[in-house]
C-alpha cells in the first residue's frame, strides 16, 4: 500500500480542516464573482459547537464546488485545499486498490454515481473513435453482458450509439463466448467497426464477475479496435479485497478505465461515484467552451460538491487498507453462513465465490417473504430471482428469520 494509511480521528480532522483553510472563505474574504456561497445560514445553523469536531459537516457548510477535473492541468483555485483531498482519493483508488503502477497516474474524479462514471467512459471512447478514426456514430457500439446495469442503455441512448448485449449462462451468469461471436458477426454485418467493451466487476443483480478475456480475445482475433471499461460500481470496493486474483484492474494492460461507487459498499453519501482512467484519454471529454472554469472541464457533470470527495477520503482513512479488508472478510463470512443454510434447505441460488450478493430463484419464496425482508427482484412485474445483499447492517441475526421463513415455505410446497 502506498498512499492509503489508517489515520486517527484527530489526524483526519486536522487534514480536512487544513484543506478547508486552503479553500476560499466566503464569510471572511471579498469573493464577488462566484455564483456560489456557503450554505444558507438561516436554514443550516452554523454556530453549533460540535461543528469544530465535524469535518464532513463543516465541509458541507463551506460548500466547495469541485467543478472540473483535478488530476490534470489547472483547476479552480478557490477550492484548491479540498481538491488535494479528491486527488488523494483518486490515487488511492487507482494505485492502492486497482494496482496502477507508478510512475503511471490516473485521471479521474468523484462523479454523481456509477451511471455517470460509466457514461463518462463511454463518452470518452466514443469521442476518441470519432476524432481519431473518423468514425461515424453508427459504426460504434457498446458490448456488455445481458446482466449489465441499465446505465449502459442510458449511455447508448444519450450518446446515440448502439448497445449490444451478450447472453449469459443461466446458472453461472458467465458470458457465452458463442453468443459474443454471433453478436459480433451481426454487428460487423451492420457496419459496426469500433467497440466499447464493458466488463462487470460484480453485476447489480447477481454479483457475477465477467471474464474480460472473452471480449478481448474475440475482438483481437477479428482485429477490431476496442476499449475495455470495467463497471465496478457495485464490486469495485469489494471484489479486489475478496479475491487474490483480480484481473479487472489496472494491472491488466487491456483495462483503460474503471467505475467505482462509494455510495454502495463504502457507505458514503449519495453522489460518490468514482471515475478512473489511464492518462491521455480524459482529454476526449474536454469541453473547451467551459472557458469561465479555471482549467476547463473534462467531466460530464459540471458543478459538484467537494464534500463528497471529503466523505470518501474520511471513510477510507478511518478504515485503512487492513480495516477495509477485515470488513470485506466479515461480509464474506456472513455470506458463507447464509449459503450454507440455503444448501441445507436445498434452495437454489446463484453466488459468485467472492461476492456478497446471493440471488435466490423465485420458486423458493413468494412476494410476501420478499416484501417482509426487502428482497429485490430482477423484474418487478415478472420476477425470476430475488437478491439478498450482505451489507454492513445485514447481520446473521437479521438473516436468521429469513432462513426460517424460507424453510417454512419449503415445508408447505
Ligand atoms: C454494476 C452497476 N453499475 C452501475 C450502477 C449505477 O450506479 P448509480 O446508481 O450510482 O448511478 C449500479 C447501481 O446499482 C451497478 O450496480
Amino acid at each position: 500500500m502506498k498512499l492509503w494509511k489508517k489515520l486517527s480521528q484527530e489526524q483526519i480532522k486536522e487534514r480536512i480542516f487544513h484543506a478547508l483553510g486552503q479553500n476560499v472563505n466566503f464569510y471572511e474574504e471579498n469573493i464577488l464573482g462566484v455564483p456560489g456561497s456557503h450554505l444558507d445560514d438561516r436554514v443550516f445553523y452554523q454556530d453549533a459547537p460540535f461543528l469544530k469536531d465535524a469535518p464532513y459537516l463543516s465541509t458541507l457548510i463551506h460548500n466547495p464546488n469541485h467543478i472540473g477535473c483535478h488530476t490534470l492541468g489547472t483547476s479552480e483555485s478557490f477550492f484548491k485545499g479540498t481538491q488535494v483531498i479528491e486527488r488523494e482519493v483518486i490515487r488511492i483508488c487507482a494505485e492502492d486498490i486497482l494496482q496502477m503502477e507508478a510512475p503511471e497516474e490516473a485521471d479521474g474524479y468523484v462523479a454523481s454515481g456509477g451511471t455517470e462514471a460509466n457514461m463518462q467512459a463511454i463518452w470518452i471512447y466514443r469521442n476518441y473513435f470519432m476524432q481519431e478514426k473518423g468514425a461515424d456514430l453508427s459504426e460504434i457500439a457498446i458490448l456488455c453482458s445481458a446482466d449489465a446495469h441499465y446505465s449502459m442503455l442510458k449511455a447508448a441512448n444519450i450518446l446515440q450509439i448502439d448497445a449490444l448485449k451478450i447472453p449469459v449462462e443461466d446458472s453461472n451468469r458467465q458470458l457465452k463466448a458463442e453468443g459474443l461471436k454471433d453478436v459480433l458477426d451481426s454487428a460487423s454485418a451492420n457496419g459496426k467497426k469500433y467497440f466499447i467493451a464493458v466488463a462487470n466487476m460484480m453485476t447489480t443483480m447477481f454479483g457475477s464477475v465477467d471474464n474480460s478475456t472473452i471480449y478481448t480475445d474475440a475482438l483481437e482475433a477479428r482485429e477490431l479496435p476496442y476499449f475495455l471499461h470495467i463497471d465496478g460500481a457495485y464490486g469495485g470496493f469489494f471484489y479486489p479485497f475478496a479475491t487474490k486474483d483480480c484481473s479487472l484492474d489496472f494491472s491488466n494492460p487491456k483495462v483503460t478505465s474503471v467505475t467505482l461507487d462509494a455510495h454502495k459498499m463504502v457507505q458514503a453519501p449519495y453522489g460518490t461515484g468514482i471515475f478512473l482512467i489511464r492518462k491521455d484519454f480524459i482529454q476526449y471529454a474536454n469541453t473547451k467552451d467551459a472557458s469561465y472554469v479555471e482549467g476547463e472541464d473534462y467531466t460530464m457533470i459540471g458543478s459538484r460538491s467537494g464534500a463528497n470527495a471529503v466523505a470518501v477520503w474520511m471513510i477510507l482513512m478511518k478504515n485503512g487498507p487492513y480495516g477495509w479488508k477485515e470488513k470485506i472478510l466479515i461480509l464474506m463470512n456472513r455470506a458463507n453462513w447464509f449459503t450454507e443454510k440455503l444448501d441445507e434447505l436445498d434452495i437454489s441460488y446463484y453466488r459468485h465465490d467472492y461476492s456478497n450478493i446471493i440471488t435466490i430463484r423465485e420458486k423458493h419464496l413468494n412476494r410476501e417473504i420478499a416484501r417482509r425482508y426487502g428482497l429485490v427482484p430482477d423484474n418487478h412485474h415478472n420476477p425470476n430471482w430475488y437478491k439478498v445483499v450482505i451489507m454492513d447492517h445485514v447481520t446473521i441475526e437479521k438473516l436468521l428469520p429469513l432462513i426460517e421463513d424460507l424453510q417454512a415455505f419449503a415445508n408447505k410446497q
